[in-house]
């Protein structure tokens, strides 16, 4: 099957979240199941320079967004049974930065009608679009709505995958003429409208064949108006083509037997020794001092949806208590701020790195006790897996694929539980779990099984690319 992958990040080329580890990895298992995937990105400046592989000029054409016209020139390269193809324009993708401009709607308007033409020019005939998130949300409808519908996309269907229901691609009804080319009609019966404005993302979820999510839990909660960002209404008139698959993880990129980037390797049979030398070492690295306490890590974009506001409470009741933190990540300024004060004021417990750095997130994955994840709503969640995978047992809320992909130890549950977790969304609940993490560290026994049962999950894609196929040889009937 010939599978076009859209979206606006994808591993290993650009990522700011979670969204590009699943469109690469689940591309690259689709591929080694036989199936021939393409993925087609903005080519930023700032993937330019780090690109590894051979990249080639394959073309370039006018795009046309009403009265502007817009230069795409199309770079192939090939990764890992993957073809990529890049749609440069300097004036738009040439920033440094991927997202937050106020003209974010123009530059991926121009991403989505230059990839709408790109399948003639490299004569693709995909049999799946698979659409991600809003930045090509108004792709399908694009296509559809042009009449006759070109040869390209006469047997084409198309799946849509909501990552994360908080970005919906809300702009004025203009943006539908003006940069589209499409009718006021489709605003004015309210097909693509949403809050009085134009919507991507629920202009993608109308118009595809079949939508999904990344969870099983977080396809419930978007069907209900309590946990659905104002989109259960939507959700609900495509409820029997709306499918929750939970991601996995790369099981190569993240693997303690064979970390590049960690202390010590070590696999379930050396896994206290593995761990010691991983947190002791880290720790010595960031000038931590007490090794006997628990060393809690926090890997995560600094922002609401991630729980920040019971974090910090936690944070303080824990180095209160004599426990470690370290934490990687970058967003929200003041949760910047906040997480360096806790720093300064207990530097021998605490250390913070602001930004994204590959080496030190597996250093802390592995050195890690625990790993939190308070999230306020979580689609899916990876790095709860990652750390699953190292052995390190998360502390969720029971949230989206949190509440999927972890069984929180409860004192009767040992023989299955690979993490800890807690329902209420406060600082005070979370606090709590954290003081009972404690106690649970104490318990030698207890704390070992947990450890072990965390990293014998298997969190592998391997199960859901193959329900991903299955749906696509599904609408394909
Ligand atoms: C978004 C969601 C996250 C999910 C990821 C990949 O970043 O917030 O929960 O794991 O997309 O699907």
């Amino acid at each position: 099957m010939k599978i076009a992958m859209i979206a606006s990040e994808a591993n290993p080329l650009v990522k700011t979240g979670g969204l590009a580890d699943v469109v690469y990895s689940l591309s690259k298992e689709l591929a080694l199941l036989g199936q021939e995937v393409i993925i087609i990105l903005p080519y930023y400046g700032n993937i330019k320079g780090t690109i590894k592989s051979k990249v080639e000029l394959i073309c370039s054409y006018t795009v046309r967004l009403s009265w502007r016209q817009a230069e795409a020139r199309i770079y192939k390269t090939g990764i890992d049974g993957i073809t990529y193809y890049l749609i440069d324009n300097e004036q738009y993708f040439n920033r440094g930065h991927l997202y937050g401009d106020y003209d974010d709607g123009e530059r991926f308007a121009f991403f989505t009608v230059a990839a709408k033409e790109l399948f003639s020019h490299i004569q693709f005939t995909p049999s799946i679009i698979h659409v991600h998130d809003w930045q090509p949300g108004m792709l399908p409808c694009l296509i559809k709505e042009e009449k006759p519908i070109s040869r390209y996309f006469a047997k084409t269907k198309f799946v849509f995958t909501i990552h994360n229901p908080a970005f919906q691609g809300l702009y004025s009804k203009s943006i539908l003429g003006d940069f589209y080319g499409l009718d006021d009609s489709l605003f004015e019966t309210g097909i693509v409208r949403f809050d009085g404005q134009v919507s991507t993302l629920k202009t993608a979820i109308i118009y595809s064949d079949k939508i999904t999510t990344v969870s099983p839990t977080h396809r419930e909660e978007l069907l209900t108006p309590q946990h659905s960002m104002g989109l259960w209404n939507v959700m609900r008139l495509r409820e029997w083509d709306f499918a929750g698959f939970l991601n996995g993880i790369d099981v190569a990129e993240f693997n303690p037997v064979a970390d590049l980037h960690i202390f010590k390797t070590y696999n379930i049979d050396n896994i206290k020794e593995g761990k010691r030398v991983n947190k002791e070492s880290f720790m010595k690295e960031r000038g931590l001092k007490n090794f006997d306490a628990p060393l809690f890590g926090f890997v995560s974009r600094l922002t609401w949806q991630k729980g920040i506001d019971v974090l910090l409470p936690a944070c303080y009741e824990l180095v209160q208590r004599g426990a470690n933190i370290a934490v990687l990540g970058s967003g929200e300024y003041n949760a910047e701020i906040e997480l360096e004060k806790l720093r300064a004021r207990y530097p021998d417990q605490v250390t913070i790195y602001i930004g994204y750095n590959e080496e030190f997130a597996h250093k802390i994955y592995a050195a890690s006790d625990y790993f939190l994840m308070p999230s306020l709503f979580e689609p899916c969640g990876i790095s709860q897996m990652i750390a699953q995978r190292y052995g390190t047992p998360p502390i969720v809320r029971r949230t989206g694929g949190l509440k999927d992909s972890v069984i929180g130890y409860d004192l009767h549950n040992l023989d299955v539980a690979d993490g800890i977790s807690f329902d209420e969304y406060s600082a005070h609940a979370f606090k709590n779990t954290c003081i009972y993490a404690l106690e649970v560290y104490n318990n030698v026994v207890a704390f070992d099984t947990l450890r072990k049962n965390a990293m014998k999950v298997d969190n592998s894609w391997a199960k859901s690319a193959r329900l991903y196929l299955g749906l696509y040889e599904n609408i394909k009937r």
